[in-house]
């Protein structure tokens, strides 16, 4: 018989959210909005905000250390660390560098992966090649964003929108045919950079006086084009990962899209035919986390016991650059 082909499964996951919340009430006294307008508009009624000297290598080494004691496992044994995020701690060193000392993972190496809300997405394709080859064993696949740190909250229609937290999971190989990461697609396309960035704080704009007058070291959003795109994306490439899959939308157990908003969650997920309790939605309690909220879906699927070995489900994602993907994976056994 020939050997089973070594494919790479989730094992583990865990999560952080700060513990200061900030509801749509609150933002009702720091801003010309409203709970109903942001509820129905969103679906989101608070985010977490983290707490001040709080950044984002913090929320990955909280979300990691449950991980490690939930499988009782050193940090020696964690052989890479993947950050994805566009809020690390500073541009330099990387996030993934501060999260291994912290954790004390000694015996790492790591790097920092920015595509935005796709980016856990692609680091957990990256994690998957990386087991596939046979040359590690055990990869740590973070999404993190504090993206209060890059929130313009004199900007009603964008800040509203946006919460902290973050996501882990443990990816390991496994034998068994019948389980993990099985298929994925994804996209990058810079003609859509226009329509969601950061203007400042990169080489090309670097920080002056004058940039933080301008306050261009704030996310900027045109939220009707990015709305347009995301639906049609996250929409669109599931339905080609499914189709080349042969995955009827009954066949699917759960989709697990990023939250960027509920109206774009339930679009997203009509047009691929599934109906309510085959979608995950934590966007009501969490806002956008940006690369955090794929991770903490899965987190919050786990915590509910919503997943059983063989179950098949689906990842989307679509974010700033344009960057967008999907992902197939054949339940395992996730802690
Ligand atoms: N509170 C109250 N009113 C608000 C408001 C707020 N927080 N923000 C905007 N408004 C007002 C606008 O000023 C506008 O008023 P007007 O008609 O008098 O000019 C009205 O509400 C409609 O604004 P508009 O921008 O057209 O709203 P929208 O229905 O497009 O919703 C978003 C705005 C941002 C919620 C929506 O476009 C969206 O979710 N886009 C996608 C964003 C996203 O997901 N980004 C991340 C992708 S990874």
């Amino acid at each position: 018989m020939p050997e089973a082909r070594r494919t790479a499964t989730i094992t583990a996951v865990g999560k952080y959210l700060p513990e200061r919340v900030l509801t749509n009430h609150d933002l009702e006294k720091m801003m010309d909005t409203s709970d109903e307008w942001i509820l129905s508009r969103t679906g989101i009624s608070q985010r977490h905000i983290v707490a001040e000297g709080e950044a984002t290598s913090d929320m990955c080494t909280h979300a990691v250390r449950q991980i490690l004691k939930k499988k009782g496992m050193d940090p020696s044994e964690i052989d890479c660390i993947i950050v994805a995020t566009i809020t690390p701690d500073m541009l330099f060193p990387s996030t993934a560098a501060l999260v291994q000392n912290k954790l004390g993972a000694n015996k790492a190496w790591g790097f920092d992966l920015s595509a935005a809300c796709s980016g856990f997405l692609f680091g957990l394709d990256t994690a998957t090649r990386f087991i596939e080859s046979g040359q590690y064993e055990k990869i740590i696949v973070i999404g993190a964003d504090t993206m209060s740190s890059v929130m313009d909250y004199e900007d009603r229609t964008t800040s509203i929108l946006f919460g902290d937290g973050a996501g882990a999971v443990l990816v390991e190989a496994s034998k068994n045919d019948n389980e993990g990461i099985i298929d994925s697609i994804l996209r990058i396309d810079g003609n859509g950079g226009q329509y969601l960035y950061m203007p400042a704080g990169g080489s090309l704009n670097p920080a002056t006086a004058e940039t933080v007058a301008n306050r261009d070291h704030y996310l900027k959003q045109d939220g009707r084009n990015v709305y347009k795109y995301a639906v049609k994306g996250m929409a669109d490439i599931t339905a080609e990962l499914a189709e080349r899959n042969n995955l009827s939308s009954d066949d699917i157990t759960l989709f697990i899209p990023h939250q960027a908003n509920k109206r774009i969650i339930d679009a997203s997920a009509q047009r691929l035919g599934l109906r309510e309790d085959q979608v995950l939605s934590n966007i009501r309690n969490y806002g956008n986390t940006t690369a955090g909220t794929i991770p903490l879906g899965i987190a919050d699927a786990v915590e509910e016991k919503r997943l059983r070995p063989g179950d098949n489900v689906l990842l989307a994602a679509f974010g700033a650059g344009f960057t967008w993907g999907s992902m197939y994976i054949k339940w395992g056994h996730v802690i």
